[in-house]
C-alpha cells in the first residue's frame, strides 16, 4: 500500500518536524492540534525551516511551495479520517495516548496504520488501546527532525512483517535512513545514549572536570556535534529525566537511573535551553555561559 495521506497528531517540535517532512517526501499531510496557537507556531517554524533550505539552496522556491501546499493544520481529530498513515507525537502521557489512540481506532479504517514517535513508552502497550496491533509500530525520529537522518522503526511482537516494511519504505521516502528495531524501552539510540549523557552529569557531580570541559572534550575529543551538557539542555532536563525513570524501572541497572544534579536541575525548573538555563544559562541564547552548579 502506497503511503500517500498522513495525519501527524501534535504539532510541537517534533510534531511540526515530522509533517514537514512527511510533506517534503510527496504525502499529503494534516497536522492536528488542540489549538489554533499551537498549529499557528507550529507552520510558522515550518515556514522558517523550508525558508532556510532555500536560502542556502537546498531547496528550490517552487519544492517549497509544493511542500508547504501539501500540508495543513487542524483542531479537530475527524480531518485525519481517511489518512493511510496516522503518526502521533503527542505529550509523553500513557493516559493522553490512549485516550487519543481509542479515538482514532474508531475514526479511521481498517487498513490505516497507527505509528507512535514515543521515545521511551511501550509500544505494545500502546497497541492493546487499538484492535489493529498488527498494524501498530514505532517511529522514532530525532530532534531537530529536519535535520536528523535517523528514523527508528519499531516492532512489536504483533506487528504485521508486510506493514513494518511499508513503514521501513516511508521512512526512506520522507528522507531518513531507517534502522529496524524491537519494543524495548530505549531501541537503540536511547539505549546507548542515555546512560552516557547520565554518566557526563556523574562526571560533573564527582569534580572530573567544568561543565565547559566536559562539552568540549566530546566535541573535540571525539567530533560529536555538541557536548553531552549541551545536548542534555537541548533535549530537556525534565524530558532526560523522564526516560532515565522509565529506562530505570524497565531495566534495574543503575546506569540508567538519573543522578542527584539532573534530578535537582529539573526540581528547580532548570530544565535545559527551552527554560532559559540548565547546564548552562541563556540570557543571551547566541552565548550560552556554563553554570556553576558543584
Ligand atoms: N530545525 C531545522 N534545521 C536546523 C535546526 C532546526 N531546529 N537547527 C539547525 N538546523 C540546520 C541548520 O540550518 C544547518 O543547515 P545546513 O547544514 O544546511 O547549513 C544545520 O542544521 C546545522 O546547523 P547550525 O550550523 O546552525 O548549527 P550546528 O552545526 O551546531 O548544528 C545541530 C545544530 C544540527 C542541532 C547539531 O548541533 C547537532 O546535530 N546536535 C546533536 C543533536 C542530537 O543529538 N539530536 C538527537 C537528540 S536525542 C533525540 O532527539 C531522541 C529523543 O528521544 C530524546
Amino acid at each position: 500500500m502506497a503511503i500517500e495521506k498522513v495525519g501527524v497528531v501534535g504539532c510541537g517540535l517534533m510534531g511540526s518536524g515530522i509533517a514537514q517532512v512527511a510533506a517534503q517526501g510527496g504525502c499529503t499531510v494534516v497536522v492536528r492540534e488542540v489549538s489554533q496557537q499551537v498549529i499557528d507556531k507550529g507552520l510558522q517554524s515550518i515556514d522558517k525551516n523550508l525558508q532556510r533550505m532555500v536560502d542556502k539552496g537546498t531547496l528550490t522556491s517552487d519544492a517549497r511551495d509544493q511542500a508547504r501546499a501539501r500540508l495543513r493544520g487542524s483542531t479537530s481529530l475527524e480531518d485525519l479520517k481517511g489518512c493511510d498513515l496516522i503518526i502521533e507525537a503527542i505529550i509523553e502521557q500513557l493516559p493522553a495516548k490512549k485516550e487519543l489512540w481509542t479515538a482514532l481506532d474508531s475514526l479511521c479504517g481498517p487498513a490505516t496504520i497507527f505509528c507512535s514517535n514515543t521515545s521511551s513508552l511501550s509500544i505494545t502497550e500502546m497497541a492493546t488501546f487499538t484492535k489493529r496491533p498488527d498494524r501498530f509500530l514505532g517511529l522514532h525520529f530525532f530532534n531537530p527532525v529536519p535535520v536528523m537522518k535517523l528514523v527508528e522503526v519499531i516492532r512489536t511482537i504483533a506487528t504485521d512483517a508486510k506493514v513494518y516494511e511499508e513503514m521501513v519504505a516511508f521512512a526512506g521516502k520522507v528522507g531518513k535512513t531507517p534502522v529496524r528495531t524491537s519494543d524495548r524501552t530505549g531501541f537503540i539510540v536511547n539505549r546507548l545514549l542515555v546512560p552516557y549523557l547520565l554518566d557526563a552529569v556523574r562526571a560533573l557531580e564527582e569534580g572530573v572536570a567544568s561543565v565547559a570541559d566536559i562539552d568540549n572534550s566530546m566535541k573535540l575529543g571525539c567530533g560529536h556535534p555538541m557536548g553531552p551538557l549541551t545536548l542534555l539542555d537541548f533535549v530537556g532536563i525534565d524530558t532526560t529525566v523522564y526516560i532515565a525513570d522509565i529506562m530505570f524501572n524497565e531495566f534495574k541497572e543503575k546506569r540508567f537511573a538519573a543522578p542527584p544534579l539532573l534530578k535537582r536541575l529539573a526540581l528547580a525548573g532548570w530544565n535545559g535551553r527551552k527554560a532559559g538555563r540548565g547546564f548552562y544559562d541563556y540570557s543571551d541564547p547566541a552565548n550560552p555561559k556554563p553554570q556553576q552548579l558543584t
